[in-house]
């Protein structure tokens, strides 16, 4: 059988990789700064988290939902804590899109309305029902409980308050800060503003921190740079370094019901053993301290790079916009420089997401090398 061709690929085959670097099959290192678009959170094959899978696999890897499993307890006590979002109720699943997907419909069984508001340039996934909010991939899919998607640029309230008006509206969904769509970001204000009406016209707002969570942006989520509080919260990606899970986090204002929500895999041992070694590494090794440390001495260094028009994001979600597309810059790093980066559907910005404990020389090595690959 051949594999469905969906993925254009680079010629790199890592068979091997520790901390913040992998190893193809000739032995070359390469440094990773992608992190299969920001999976990589503790660096990879991280001592703890590899002997807290192995030892969960040697007792229990799975059992149904419909068995106790502690392990879930336990996951989203260290969640609530760390985040500071202990406020919240946790439902596991496995994906983003997924997570997405529960979010979507918890917002029409709570609201009993199906309209949803999302972004120019925003990506929640690619399931039937977060395929609909994804404007840049432009897929036609069938729309769960025929919810009717309605985008909107970010940052302009009037055009968001004038949507909500009309009063059919279950939800808003937003990232934290946009990933594949180019790293754009609501200001604080339109944040604020938008809880706000959201409020005032019981629509929920859904923060989408599938990539901008788990410390990434430099807080916990990054809509805690805005001092907000969403209705649900979703987060994938950095939860548990690779391996596959999703959640979304319910504010208790609103009940569950047996039966409103389910999944076969999700919360299941072996994923809930990686995603609380994760949050042990973010809490033992102080990893958003470091990303705001790193992230800072990455604001003074990019400075030292000549064609460089702007730099987007936050903490270790980053990108760095030129004045051309960066196609050949991306090529270059990978297979002259050995450094993985990531792309955008901005053709002029290059992304990185490096693990969450990436040094400073680490990040200097990536310096250098764009400052010679930009001067040759
Ligand atoms: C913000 C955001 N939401 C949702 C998703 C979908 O996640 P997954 O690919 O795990 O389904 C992604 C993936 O890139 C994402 O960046």
């Amino acid at each position: 059988m051949e594999l469905f061709d969906v993925y254009p690929l680079y010629s790199v085959t890592p068979v091997k990789a520790e901390g913040a670097y992998v190893w193809d099959e000739n032995n070359t290192k390469y440094l990773d700064l992608y992190g299969g678009h920001g999976v990589i959170s503790i660096g990879h094959t991280h001592p703890k988290y590899v002997k807290a899978l192995s030892d969960q696999l040697s007792k229990i890897g799975f059992y149904s939902n419909s068995i106790q499993n502690p392990l879930q307890v336990e996951l989203a006590q260290k969640l609530g804590k760390l985040s500071g979002c202990e406020d919240y109720q946790l439902f596991l699943c496995n994906s983003g899109a997924e997570a997405n997907e529960n979010a979507l419909k918890l917002a029409s069984f709570i609201t009993g309305k199906s309209r949803i508001i999302s972004f120019t340039n925003s990506f929640h996934g690619r399931t039937s029902a977060a395929v609909a909010v994804t404007d840049n991939m432009k897929i036609n899919a069938p729309i769960n409980l025929q919810q009717e998607v309605t985008f909107l640029p970010l940052n302009n309230i009037e055009l968001l308050i004038q949507e909500l008006m009309k009063g059919d509206v279950a939800a808003v969904i937003i990232e934290g800060i946009q990933g594949v769509g180019g790293l754009d970001e609501g200001t604080t204000e339109f944040f604020q503003q938008l809880q706000e009406i959201c409020q005032e016209k019981e629509a929920l707002l859904i923060l989408d921190e599938i990539q901008s969570g788990y410390g990434r942006s430099g807080q916990f989520f990054a809509f805690q740079h805005h001092h907000i509080q969403p209705d649900i919260i979703t987060t994938a990606k950095g939860m548990a370094n690779g391996f596959p899970i999703g959640a979304v986090l319910i504010s208790n204002k609103y009940k569950a019901k047996h039966g409103m929500l389910g999944t076969t895999f999700g919360g299941n041992h072996l994923a809930c053993a990686a995603a609380i070694s994760v949050l042990n590494s973010i809490e033992e090794e102080n990893l958003i301290a470091n990303v705001n440390e790193v992230y800072k001495y990455f604001l003074e260094e990019i400075k030292l790079v000549s064609k460089v028009k702007k730099v987007k994001g936050k903490g270790l979600m980053l990108g760095i916009e030129f004045d051309f597309e960066v196609g050949d810059l991306r090529k270059k790093l990978i297979f002259d420089k050995h450094i993985f980066t990531g792309g955008s559907n901005n053709k002029n910005l290059l992304r990185i997401l490096p693990p969450l404990n990436i040094k400073k020389e680490q990040i200097a090595s990536f310096i250098n090398a764009l400052k010679e690959l930009i001067a040759s």
